[in-house]
């Protein structure tokens, strides 16, 4: 097996764009590409996590991002697990890499969330949710997952406040962060004075509606050493799917997240105390807290105190650094996009690049993106720098 490496990465701008999808995935290609040969000259194959054809009433990425990429006759194909189709981009990526069947994949992905407004994008997200009864109850995100939080703020110690310093924390993060969202911080009063989405999340529990695309080139370790001055191994890769609908899903224990980065960390031979960063899947505030607690960062109920400085938690947390990008919360949540933007974090933060988030001998990162309801489908990731 070959190693895979992420040789170069790139981003659209994220959040409220006249940008259409094709002028976002162009922006993430010039960004990965601007010191590397012409994408033809590299790149054997595509995939393409895209959550959505409602929003620009488009299928097909696959073929159509190879054709703007000018990559034609080449494997070219979407994936789709709702907000986890990033993640399984990666994943396909770097598995035709190991596998020798490739020496160059271009993982990328790409949403025009905002075409439809709010109300579009809560109707294209329900369609992640199970059919039978739970669309059909006018359920939607944010209201799924405060049924999560209801439930996870009645069995542990955790208020609303706990949730609110997670926002805090991820605002604060994204203020560093030139690529966020918002580059704002936040204080704890407007978190909580603001208003209520679904009871219990309030605005700032929920990361926004986001225009965006990101990429990612994978390659062999020795394409990654011509081709670039720095790279980051791919070192575990890890996915599970769980349940999709809320009435068979386990509200407390986020048991798809643990399976999919525990096979993460054993194909990386790494345990979850080896981790210096993480970018997990903080769609709603409640999220963070309850995968830093299926990842193995906090003991169970306690994920919240993760938001601490490493020097002020408890014996038994790790001392991670959570969603240094700003997370979905702040950095943005562009859905197909989303996992990428996650390894663009790490990949920042491995070579060095991070700026004034950087994290000091950042090593070792875990990426975890989720897609439907909490941990119906989750792809989780290790990476190393070299
Ligand atoms: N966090 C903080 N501020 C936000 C925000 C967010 N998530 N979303 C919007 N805002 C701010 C805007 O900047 C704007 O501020 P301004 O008045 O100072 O300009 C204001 O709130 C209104 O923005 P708007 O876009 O009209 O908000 P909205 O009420 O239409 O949408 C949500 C807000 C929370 C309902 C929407 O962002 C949402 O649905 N989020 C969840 C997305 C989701 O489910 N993703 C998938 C998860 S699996």
């Amino acid at each position: 097996m070959t190693d895979a490496h992420i040789a170069a990465v790139g981003t659209s701008p994220l959040g409220w764009t006249d940008l259409p999808g094709r002028d976002l995935f162009s922006r993430a290609l010039a960004e990965t590409f601007a010191d590397l040969p012409d994408p033809a000259e590299v790149v054997d194959a595509l995939y393409v996590g895209a959550q959505s054809e409602r929003y620009e009433n488009q299928i097909m990425q696959g073929t159509l991002l190879a054709e703007w990429a000018g990559l034609q006759n080449r494997p070219a194909e979407r994936v789709e697990a709702c907000a986890a189709a990033g993640a399984l981009a990666l994943k396909n990526a770097v598995r035709d890499v190991r596998a020798g069947v490739h020496d160059a994949v271009l993982a990328c992905g790409v949403e025009k969330m905002t075409a439809g407004g709010t109300e579009g994008a809560t109707n294209a997200l329900a369609a992640a949710f199970e059919r039978a009864l739970e669309q059909r109850s006018g359920i939607t995100a944010p209201s799924q997952y405060a049924l999560i939080a209801r439930r996870y703020l009645h069995e542990t110690d955790v208020t609303e406040a706990d949730l609110a310093e997670i926002a805090v924390k991820n605002h604060r993060n994204a203020a560093a962060n030139p690529r966020a969202m918002f580059q704002r911080e936040v204080d704890v009063e407007t978190v909580l004075d603001s208003e209520y989405v679904a009871p219990p999340l309030k605005l700032y529990d929920c990361a926004p509606v986001t225009d965006g695309a990101a990429a990612v080139l994978v390659t062999s370790e020795r394409l990654a050493a011509d081709l670039a001055a720095d790279s980051v191994r791919v070192a575990g890769v890890g996915t599970a799917a769980n349940a999709l609908a809320v009435a068979e899903s386990n509200l407390t224990y986020l048991e798809g997240a643990d399976v999919a980065a525990s096979r993460a960390y054993e194909d990386a031979g790494i345990e979850p105390g080896d981790v210096d960063v993480a970018e997990v899947h903080d769609a709603f505030t409640v999220c963070e807290a309850m995968l830093a607690e299926a990842v193995g960062f906090a003991p169970e109920g306690r994920g919240v105190e993760t938001v601490r400085d490493p020097a002020e938690r408890s014996p038994g947390w790790t001392d991670v650094h959570i969603n240094t990008s700003g997370g979905l919360k702040a950095r943005g949540h562009p859905i197909g996009a989303t996992g990428l933007t996650q390894a663009v974090e790490a990949y920042e933060q491995l070579t060095g690049r991070a700026g004034d988030r950087q994290i000091p001998d950042a090593g070792t990162a875990l990426l975890v993106n989720e897609g439907g309801l909490a941990d119906a489908h989750t792809a989780a990731h290790v990476l190393t720098g070299v």
